[in-house]
């Protein structure tokens, strides 16, 4: 079996200024920013982009953004293309965040075309998929997360779908501090690697990164990181203090 290299990426959402940003990055670079073992992305909103890339540079710390416009460029008000993410070295972007998908709109198909597009401008997409607590109730998960990862893949070829790393983020467990039970993350992952080796092959399915998301924090993650098809974090409110982003990392270099 292929090990893949555990990932820790922080989301930090509409949180801090590029000062506040930097002085946590240069937190997060002195206690992790030289290991090899796992890979360690953080994501500030656009403004910190650059700056938090300048603290992180010399470090094995990357950088990765929240959301793009699919388009390279044009009359696109208010938006960020790829080329524009990649000038300022940003190597990973988060896509489809169930934060995105409820509050402003995106549907499967524009989660697809951006996925397309960092592909193309190679950036590593971070697609998010996962079932609100209703569709859960209603016996709807493995179906909606199926709908999501598969809609957002279409077109994904076989040879890069390697550079794609996909969230599984139950909406329920996201800043609520209700965490998913370990066999329900493992279940989950474990569907989503078959649909990968059903859709491309076995050999690539066992290469793509599944993380969990969803209230991950110190005390839960080993837990849910020695799960055999979890392979690293997406990690929101315990992303924004270097003491509990860096404990999450430690926890996977641990399980690694
Ligand atoms: P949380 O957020 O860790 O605060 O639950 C995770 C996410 O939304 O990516």
């Amino acid at each position: 079996m292929i090990s893949r290299k555990k990932l820790i990426a922080g989301n930090w959402k509409m949180n801090k200024t590029p000062a506040d940003g930097v002085a946590l990055v240069r937190d997060i670079v002195a206690a992790v920013g030289k290991q090899t073992d796992v890979e360690v992305v953080v994501c500030p909103p656009f403004t910190g982009l650059e700056t938090a890339g300048q603290a992180l540079e010399g470090s094995t710390v990357k950088l990765g953004a929240q959301n793009m416009h699919h388009e390279a460029s044009g009359a696109f008000t208010g938006e960020i293309s790829a080329p524009m993410l990649r000038a300022i070295f940003t190597t990973h972007v988060i896509l489809g965040h169930s934060e995105r998908r409820t509050l402003f709109g995106e549907t499967d198909e524009l989660v697809n075309k951006k996925v397309l597009a960092a592909l193309k401008n190679q950036l590593r997409p971070i697609l998010c998929v996962g079932e609100t607590l209703a569709e859960r109730e209603a016996g709807a998960t493995l179906k909606v997360v199926q709908t999501q990862t598969e809609r957002g893949l279409e077109g994904v070829n076989k040879d890069s779908v390697g550079s794609v790393v996909i969230a599984y983020e139950p909406v329920w467990a996201i800043g609520t501090g209700k965490v998913a039970t370990t066999e329900q993350a493992q279940e989950v992952h474990a569907f989503i690697r078959g649909l990968l080796a059903r859709h491309f092959t076995d050999a690539v399915a066992q290469k793509v990164r599944i993380l969990y998301g969803g209230s991950m924090k110190p005390a839960n993650a080993p837990e849910l990181l020695a799960q055999k098809d979890i392979d690293g974090g997406l990690i929101g409110g315990a992303s924004l203090e270097a003491r509990s982003f860096v404990e999450l990392v430690t926890a996977a270099i641990a399980a690694k």
